[in-house]
């Protein structure tokens, strides 16, 4: 059988569950793609720490470029997190002919449009679907399934960590700083979990989203937000005793004035399918002119739920579904046939 040669940058908590998808269920992603999908090198910064994989022998290296220049490798996922370093591995790996899959909203949101451009003029592909809400395919119904409609507004809990976070401090009134210790020993925190808890992270979704549903071209950094670090546990219990739950929401609204777009905590109506979303979550309502309202639900963080969007877009760029996606994807490059952005 035919082998797709795949190349992992970074083996932390998504790595190693891409690597243990790779290396377990071989079976499973070969039935899919039709063909192997080998996991020929996997780069990390320390060679020592103990990794959560049965790694071969051979596979890991501390030398990114060990993966950029190695000829045989065709797909590589960047999966170490970070911007600058992120994104001149990425160029490198298109210049050097090789496609790529990526789970950094961070670097999607602040470079996106240049790494697509530059992934077309070298004829490659970049998928993302692991960028935003981790298991939950939001970017392929987007730009896929939804292609026929007018998006009017998309509503979402974007962030995995504060949602289990709000959700501790419903049911146990534990305050927030208590819990983001047990979140980050679960993998669902970011690097840094400030980007998380102060709106950063859920700002970043918001923004590729965005982009996706409406072509726009928000600058994350101009959304206001405001986080969950400015809550304490009588704002929990206010708006229990109002029939309320607090989420964070990132909102996007086609408006007479362009879109509108904010991150905040918001309260929600308890009963709704918003509120009952619990745990490292994540949840977005889309409302089209065609399909009307659709709402999807699941794990939005996380080791095993981010590798299966990972894997997923792993495949599909072995297959070459990706290629026309990519192809198709509008990147509203043109300012003119942008939706405008309303001040906020
Ligand atoms: P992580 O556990 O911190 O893993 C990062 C990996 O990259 C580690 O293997 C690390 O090496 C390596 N690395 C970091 N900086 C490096 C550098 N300067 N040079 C070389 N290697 C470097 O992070 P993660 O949680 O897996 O997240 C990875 C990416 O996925 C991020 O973009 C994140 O935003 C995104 N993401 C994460 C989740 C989640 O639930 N965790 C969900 C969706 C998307 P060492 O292991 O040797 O330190
Ligand atoms: N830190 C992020 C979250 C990971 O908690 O949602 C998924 O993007």
């Amino acid at each position: 059988q035919e082998k797709t040669k795949i190349g992992l940058v970074g083996l932390g908590t998504v790595g190693s569950g891409v690597a243990r998808i790779l290396l377990d269920h071989g079976d499973r992603t070969a039935r899919q793609a039709g063909r192997v999908l080998w996991l020929e090198r996997a780069s990390v910064r320390d060679l020592k720490k103990a990794r959560d994989c049965n790694l071969p022998a051979g596979v890991l290296t501390d030398q990114i470029d060990a993966i950029v220049s190695d000829p045989s490798i065709d797909v590589v996922a960047e999966l170490m997190g970070g911007v600058e370093l992120a994104r001149e591995v990425i160029l490198s790996l298109l210049k050097a002919g090789k496609d790529v899959v990526t789970a950094n909203k961070a670097l999607i949101a602040a470079h996106g449009p240049e790494l697509f451009d530059a992934a077309r003029e070298a004829g490659r592909t970049i998928a993302f679907e692991a960028a935003v809400a981790g298991g939950v395919p939001i970017i392929a119904n987007l730009t896929q399934c939804l292609s026929g409609n007018q998006v009017e507004s998309l509503t979402g809990i974007l962030n995995g960590t504060c949602n289990f976070i709000l959700s501790k401090m419903h049911a146990e009134h534990v305050p927030y700083s208590e819990v983001i210790a047990e979140a980050q020993r679960l993998g669902y925190a970011e690097a840094d979990p400030a980007m998380d808890v102060d709106g950063t992270d859920t700002a970043q979704k918001l923004a590729i989203l965005a982009h996706l549903a409406f072509g726009a071209r928000p600058d994350w950094r101009a959304i206001p937000r405001v986080g969950i670090d400015t809550l304490d546990l009588a704002d929990v219990r206010m708006a229990q005793e109002l029939g309320y739950t607090i989420k964070l929401l990132g909102v996007a609204e086609l408006t007479e004035k362009g879109l509108q777009l904010s991150v905040g905590p918001t309260f929600v109506k308890n009963g709704s399918p918003m509120a009952d979303v619990a745990g490292p979550m994540n949840a977005v309502r889309v409302t089209a002119d065609a399909v009307g309202e659709l709402f999807l639900q699941g794990p939005g963080a996380g080791q095993m739920p981010t590798a299966s969007a990972v894997v997923a877009d792993l495949i599909d760029t072995a297959v070459g579904r990706t290629k026309l996606t990519f192809q198709t994807l509008k990147l509203w490059s043109n300012e003119s046939e942008r939706t405008p952005v309303a001040d906020q």
